[in-house]
């Protein structure tokens, strides 16, 4: 594939429903969602869906997860739906949440890679719901970055990653969360919490007071087999060595400062808003800021695009700068950043 069409939902309807000609016939189209960019193909459609996984350099047993566009449709894709999961999906969507569920014969095994359960989310994006109703098929879709690159929160970052091997692109600006969804669980007698998301573990508890947690943030052990593949790959993975500094957010500063005299290494810091002048004056060649310390939904939204400003650097070594509050999004923004560190975490 040679040529990417730019398409825009601030064209309305017409670049929409080009985007479901082209998803209709086959194709792949980048698609905007409140958690991050989609990497969207017909999900019922194996060579469609073949496409996905060559773009994005996906390993074959990674499963992609399914979209629709009304609640209805997780009945005729999934068997065997418990009360439960009917309660937590009706709370939850639409909206950042993915529901796994026992698959129907009519998704095909390449969806899931041969697993009997199968993902599904209805998102609350109104271009991404009107694209799915302009395909008139359930999309998969994986996170639009290359693999082992940080998921894209805004259309430029999608044509970074994409540009040239797939169909198209749908601008629709920036995400409003920026961490991708919660992957739960729900085949069960109480809801698992595989990777968590834009659905916080307290929201969860709210409605289902058994939920409980998979042990996502570790890395597996050799030959381990995890609930969710997903967990096993590291997600950002950059050329250079990543630490992340968890506490306090003065004595964290107070640890990188003092690592940043040392050594000839090229040093990046990705830190709190309010820390970037600190880091600058002390010894860092790149400082990218994610949010005020205090804001977890603002370092939420913006921590995959400062992962990704580092690429275009040549920092060698990256300190970040992280709370170690794990309440509400605090679970989610964590485990990200543990993955982006390869879990090297320094305590502080
Ligand atoms: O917010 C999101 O979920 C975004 C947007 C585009 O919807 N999508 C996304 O997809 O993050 P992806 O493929 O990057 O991550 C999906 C995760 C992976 O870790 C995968 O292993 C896991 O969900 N997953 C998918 N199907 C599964 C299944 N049947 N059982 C267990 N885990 C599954
Ligand atoms: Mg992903």
């Amino acid at each position: 594939m040679s040529h990417t069409l730019m398409l825009s939902s601030a064209n309305g309807k017409e670049d929409i429903s080009r985007a479901g000609d082209i998803l209709r016939n086959g194709g792949v189209v980048a698609i905007p969602t409140e958690t991050v960019y989609g990497l969207a193909a017909n999900a019922l459609d194996c060579e469609a869906v073949k496409k996905i996984f060559t773009a994005k350099g996906r390993p074959q047993d990674n499963p992609l997860i399914v979209h629709i566009s009304s609640f209805d449709d997780v009945f005729s894709l999934c068997d065997g739906i418990s009360d439960i999961a009917v309660a937590i999906m009706k709370a939850f969507w639409p909206g950042p949440l993915t529901a796994v569920l026992k698959k129907k014969p009519i998704i095909p095994d390449i969806v899931t890679c041969g697993l009997p359960n199968v993902g599904i989310r209805f998102p609350s994006h109104r271009t991404a719901r009107e694209v799915i109703e302009s395909a008139g098929v359930p999309l998969a879709a994986p996170s639009a970055n290359l693999s082992g690159k940080p998921s894209p929160t805004c259309a430029a970052h999608v044509a970074q990653d994409m540009e040239g091997r797939i169909d198209a692109i749908l601008d629709g600006g920036e995400c409003e969360i920026g961490v991708e969804s919660t992957v739960v669980d729900l085949t069960g007698e109480h809801p698992v919490i595989l990777r968590p998301g834009g659905v916080t573990l307290e929201q969860m508890i709210s409605v289902a007071p058994g939920t409980t947690t998979a042990d996502f943030n570790r890395e597996l052990k050799e030959g381990e087999n995890p609930l969710s593949p997903g967990m096993k790959y590291r997600h950002y993975a950059p050329l250079s060595h990543v630490r992340l500094v968890r506490g306090d957010a003065d004595r964290a500063a107070e640890y990188i400062k003092n690592k940043l005299k040392s050594g000839d290494e090229i040093r990046g810091v990705m830190c709190f808003s309010e820390y970037k002048d600190v880091f600058l004056s002390t010894g860092a060649h790149v400082v990218v800021s994610y949010g005020g310390r205090y804001d977890v939904s603002a370092q939420s939204k913006e921590m995959f695009s400062a992962m990704r400003a580092f690429d275009e650097t040549p920092v060698s070594c990256i300190y970040i700068q992280a709370s170690a509050d794990v309440s509400g999004m605090g679970l989610a923004l964590d485990n990200r950043l543990m993955r982006a560190a390869g879990f090297d975490v320094i305590n502080v």
